[in-house]
C-alpha cells in the first residue's frame, strides 16, 4: 500500500506538524464523490448514513476537510471540538504517537479557531449532502460553559446534521465534571432551549472513564431528554499497560490500548438504556472486525482517529468493504438489523 510507503517519513515528523500536513494535503485533493449509499445504509436519529462509519471528532478540528473524509469512504464526519472565541490549546508538545502500542496521547486542550471561523467555512459547504456532525464544546476560560454550549448549538444548529455535545475531553480542566447528574441536565435544557424544535438531534461525547453509577444516571437524563445518540467514548485517562517510552505523558489516551475498556462501556450504556437511545462506538477501532464487533455489541454507528494515523487514508475504504462482507457471512441484510445482536 502507498501508505506503507510514505508511513516512516511521516513518522519522522513531529505528530503535530504531521497532522497539519495531513489536513493540507486532503485540502489540496481534489474533491471525489462522496461515499454513496449501498448495502450498508442505516438511519440513525433521523438522519441517513451512507454507510455506519464515520471519522471521530479532533482530526478536523476546525472543519477545513469534512468532504474530503467524505470523499475517503467514511459514511459521516464529526468537526471540532469547536469553542465560541478561538483559542490557541495547551503548550507544544501536546500530541504523542505511541508507535509500539498503536496509540495516542494528546492534551491538546480544544485549539480551534473559533465558532465564526468555522461557520464562514462550513457555510460554504452548506448545500453539499453528506452527513455533517459539528461537536461543540466552551472555551477554557469562560465563566459560563452552559452559556458556551447554548451559544455553539445556536450558531451551529443551521449548519449541522447533528450535533455532538462534548463533555469528557480530559484537557480542559473541569469540564468532565459537567457528566455529573444536575450540571448535565441544566447543560442538556440550555441545549435543547438554544436548539429550538426544528434544529439537529443531539448526540453526547462521554468519556470511558465512568463508575457504573454515573452511567446509569447519564443513561437516564438521555432516555429522559430524547437524546439522539450517545457517543461511547472519549480518550481515557486511565493508563493500561504501554511499552512507549512516551506512556507516562499527561492526557488522554486513544488508539489499540483504548479498545477493550470502549467496548465495555459501550455494553454498560446497552445495557443501561436498554436500547432506547443509539450508541456510537468509538474507541481503538482499527479493522472492519473490530467494527462488526462494536455493531454487534450495541453500536448504531461507529467512529475512529487514531487507527487512521497508523493504517493511512485506505483504512476507511477497506472497513466499509470488511463490513460489507461480515454483514453476509453473518446472514444480516442491514446494519440496523445486527446492532446489539452479540
Ligand atoms: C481527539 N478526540 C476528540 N474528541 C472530541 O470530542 N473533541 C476533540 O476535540 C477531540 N480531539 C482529539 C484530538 C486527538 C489528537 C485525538 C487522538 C483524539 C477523541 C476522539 O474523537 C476519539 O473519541 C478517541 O480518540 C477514541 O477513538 P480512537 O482514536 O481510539 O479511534
Amino acid at each position: 500500500m502507498l501508505f506503507d510507503l510514505f508511513r516512516p517519513a511521516v513518522f519522522a515528523l513531529d505528530p503535530e506538524r504531521a497532522h497539519r500536513l495531513t489536513l493540507a494535503a486532503l485540502k489540496m485533493a481534489p474533491l471525489g464523490p462522496i461515499a454513496e449509499a449501498g448495502p450498508l445504509e442505516t438511519e440513525v436519529a433521523g438522519i441517513r448514513f451512507p454507510n455506519p462509519l464515520g471519522m471521530a471528532a479532533g482530526f478536523d478540528k476546525d472543519g477545513e476537510v469534512p468532504d474530503k473524509l467524505l470523499a475517503l469512504g467514511f459514511g459521516f464526519a464529526e468537526v471540532g471540538s469547536i469553542t465560541p472565541r478561538p483559542q490557541a490549546g495547551n503548550p507544544r508538545p501536546r500530541l504523542f504517537r505511541l508507535v509500539e502500542d498503536r496509540a495516542v496521547i494528546n492534551r491538546m486542550g480544544f485549539n480551534n479557531g473559533g465558532a465564526e471561523a468555522a461557520v464562514q467555512r462550513l457555510a460554504q459547504r452548506k448545500q453539499r449532502a453528506g452527513v455533517l456532525g459539528i461537536n461543540i464544546g466552551a472555551n477554557k476560560d469562560s465563566t459560563d460553559r452552559i452559556a458556551d454550549y447554548a451559544e455553539m448549538t445556536r450558531i451551529m444548529t443551521p449548519l449541522a446534521s447533528y450535533l455532538a455535545v462534548n463533555i469528557s475531553s480530559p484537557n480542559t480542566p473541569g469540564l468532565r465534571a459537567l457528566q455529573d447528574e444536575s450540571a448535565l441536565i441544566s447543560l442538556l435544557d440550555a441545549v435543547f432551549d438554544a436548539r429550538g424544535p426544528e434544529g439537529p438531534p443531539v448526540f453526547l461525547k462521554v468519556a470511558p472513564d465512568l463508575e457504573p453509577a454515573d452511567i446509569d444516571a447519564i443513561a437516564r437524563i438521555a432516555i429522559d431528554k430524547q437524546l439522539g445518540a450517545l457517543i461511547v467514548s472519549n480518550t481515557t485517562i486511565s493508563r493500561p499497560a504501554l511499552a512507549s517510552p512516551h506512556a507516562g505523558e499527561a492526557g488522554g489516551l486513544s488508539g489499540a490500548p483504548l479498545h477493550d475498556l470502549a467496548l465495555q462501556r459501550l455494553r454498560d450504556f446497552r445495557k443501561a438504556t436498554g436500547g432506547a437511545i443509539p450508541l456510537v462506538g468509538v474507541g481503538g477501532i482499527a479493522t472492519a472486525e473490530q467494527a462488526w464487533a462494536r455493531i454487534r455489541a450495541g453500536a448504531s454507528l461507529v467512529q475512529l482517529y487514531s487507527a487512521m494515523v497508523y493504517e493511512g487514508p485506505g483504512l476507511p475504504r477497506r472497513i466499509r468493504h470488511g463490513l460489507e462482507h461480515l454483514m453476509l457471512r453473518d446472514g444480516f441484510s442491514s446494519i440496523a438489523e445486527a446492532v446489539g445482536s452479540e
